[in-house]
């Protein structure tokens, strides 16, 4: 293949919800871009810029083959499996996926000389919160094989970036919510699981109602509190960790939320206001493995990344995942809702 010389960020995981958003944001930004998918979650018609390869981070010479033609100056990753209760069920698929693959894109990265690295991770890494706001020091004990595969590769970069040439920065996303305010990408998960998505199944009439997971949470209205962080922000917080990187920073990890937490009937309220629509709430048992409280402290983000949320308001979130989830309906599912 002919090496393409001009500079390319590439996009682990760019056909997916929030490596699509990443991969608009850059090329708005003018940088030239590769996605690589392998469309298990991903869509083909999310990776709507720069260029696309279907390969799985499974495949080693695959992997090589894409990186040979191109000169890379970045990789950004956002490919995992990310249901905790599936990673309890099933930890060797989550360990393959999140850590081995993961490991084979640092390999091929080394071997072709790639040194900045910009990584996905997770508020599942600190486990049950011992302090609120969860800042970058909070103790990491994650709970889950979800959380732990992501601790992994945090320590991995840690010895990789002693030993080896690697600048890289982690990004830990509290919960990643809203949709690409142009309506282009969005969330389209399945299963889906998350709650604003399916609070808007609710208000759409695709679902009969949203089921409450817990009512007797120590929070003042009983419901879990979250921490919602718009997904064009969170590309925001990724354009900035490559512009440290590029600048020459060092090494780190941020976490990233908008620091304020709303509970699980506050969410459904804002949709309701939002849509306009009546949401039937059932109310459940508490769902294994959600802590209480989970919502963060991104100081550091914002003074060394120079990074400052644009989407914070609740309702304004939730609006541009409205908008996209009934296109998403009309569009892509070909639904009647
Ligand atoms: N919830 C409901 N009903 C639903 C779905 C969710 O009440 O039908 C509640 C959950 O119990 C939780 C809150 O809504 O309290 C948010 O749940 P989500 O599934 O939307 O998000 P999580 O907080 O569980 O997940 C996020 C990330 C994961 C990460 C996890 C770490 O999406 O990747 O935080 O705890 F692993």
């Amino acid at each position: 293949m002919a090496i393409n010389n001009a500079s390319h960020i590439l996009i682990a995981g760019g056909a997916g919800y929030i490596g699509s958003q990443m991969n608009k944001a850059l090329n708005n930004k003018g940088y030239r871009t590769i996605v690589v998918d392998n469309l298990s979650a991903g869509h083909r018609e999310f990776a709507r810029w720069g260029e696309f390869h279907r390969c799985d981070l499974g495949d080693v010479e695959g992997l090589r083959s894409v990186f040979a033609g191109y000169s890379i100056s970045a990789v950004m990753h956002f490919c995992a499996f990310t249901y905790v209760g599936e990673s309890v069920e099933d930890p060797q698929k989550y360990y393959i996926n999140n850590v081995k693959n993961t490991i084979n894109l640092l390999q091929v990265m080394r071997e072709h000389g790639v040194k900045r690295f910009i990584f996905s991770s997770t508020a599942a890494i600190f486990g049950n919160p011992v302090e609120i706001p969860i800042a970058e020091n909070h103790p990491k004990e994650p709970i889950n094989p979800y959380g732990r595969s992501k601790l992994m590769i945090e320590q991995i970069l840690e010895d990789y970036a002693g030993a080896y040439d690697l600048r890289y920065v982690a990004l830990r996303y509290f919960n990643a919510a809203g949709a690409d305010p142009d309506c282009d990408v969005g969330e389209w998960h399945d299963p889906e699981t998350h709650l604003i998505p399916l609070v808007l199944d609710a208000a759409l009439g695709a679902r009969e109602n949203i089921a409450i997971f817990g009512t007797d949470y120590d929070t003042p209205d009983g419901t879990c509190v979250r921490d919602y962080i718009h997904v064009a922000d969170l590309a925001g917080a990724h354009v900035a960790a490559l512009e440290h990187l590029g600048g020459g920073g060092q090494s780190d990890a941020f976490n990233l939320g908008n620091g304020k937490g709303f509970s699980v009937r506050e969410i459904i309220d804002a949709a309701r206001k939002v849509t306009g629509k009546d949401i039937p709430v059932v109310e459940k048992g508490r769902r294994a493995g959600d802590p209480a409280v989970l919502i963060a402290d991104s100081a550091r983000a914002m003074s060394v990344l120079n990074w400052k949320p644009a989407h914070a308001d609740i309702e304004e979130i939730i609006a541009t995942a409205w908008r996209w989830h009934q296109k998403l309906y009309r569009e892509y599912k070909k639904s009647p809702f």
